[in-house]
């Protein structure tokens, strides 16, 4: 039986009309999936009406980003009271967009996991090395990707960090239609559950899969569940994808 997470960060690509019709295609399959637990990321427009559509069922919640100051004069941004009452149970920090759109640093990202953390949501520390990393090889890697996440749980308890999971999508992947090959992922995924302090943290792999590929993903026992963007965004890939999981 398979207990893998599969987390579908909907980014921009849905508008509110679109995003509601595809929440309600899979609550009404919800019941199929039990075995796999499902998230779903919609864009903050979105969140309050895919949280009354999944009330109740088996499908949760996630953000995909937050503002980590509790309240004030911080036009644009949203805040984790309002992620809250909209039960939002995860939210999504350091995703690669963020980092190179929004010229997030890990200082941000840190601010960000800790007040999720504080507002009893749990986040997704998204991490990955670009291209010109991974070029360089396996070592220059685990350095990349040590420091993302040393840097990203600075100053969270042993305590809390039971409650953080961690999405490795190597950024060359994202978006690409080239997915990492699931023996480089374990590799990677295996040094990012030694480095981390405790060993119960899911960690999940992102970065271009589909109903093809995410098979080989989720039958690698260290990678724990997915984080699946445009795939995600389309009733039938989605479906495909939750249908392996339950299957494994
Ligand atoms: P992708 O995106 O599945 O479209 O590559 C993954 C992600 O960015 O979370």
């Amino acid at each position: 039986m398979s207990r893998k997470l599969i987390v579908a960060n909907w980014k921009m690509y849905l508008t509110l009309r679109q995003s509601i019709a595809l929440a309600k295609k899979l609550s009404v399959h919800s019941r199929q999936f039990t075995d796999s637990k499902l998230v779903l990321c919609p864009s903050f427009v979105a969140l309050e009406e895919v949280a009354k559509v999944v009330r109740g069922i088996s499908i949760k919640l996630g953000a995909q980003d937050v503002e980590p100051e509790a309240r004030g004069a911080y036009t644009g941004e949203v805040g984790l009271d309002d992620l809250r009452l909209l039960h939002v149970q995860y939210v999504l920090v350091g995703h690669s967009e963020r980092r190179r759109h929004f010229k997030e640093t890990d200082k941000m990202v840190n601010e960000k996991l800790r007040a999720t953390l504080a507002s009893k949501m749990r986040p997704i520390l998204c991490v990955g090395e670009p291209w010109n990393v991974r070029r360089q090889g396996m070592i220059k890697v685990r350095s990349f990707i040590g420091a993302q996440i040393h840097k990203g749980l600075r100053g969270v308890s042993r305590k809390d960090i039971k409650r953080v999971l961690v999405a490795y999508e190597p950024v060359w992947a994202i978006g690409s239609g080239r997915a990492d090959t699931p023996s480089d992922a374990s590799m990677v995924h295996e040094f990012i559950h030694s480095v981390l302090p405790v060993k119960t943290i899911q960690v999940l792999y992102g970065g271009s899969v589909d109903r093809k590929n995410c098979g080989q993903f989720l039958r690698t026992p260290n990678i724990d569940g997915l984080l699946i963007g445009r795939s995600s965004t389309v009733f039938k890939e989605l479906r495909a994808i939750l249908n392996t999981a339950q299957n494994l």
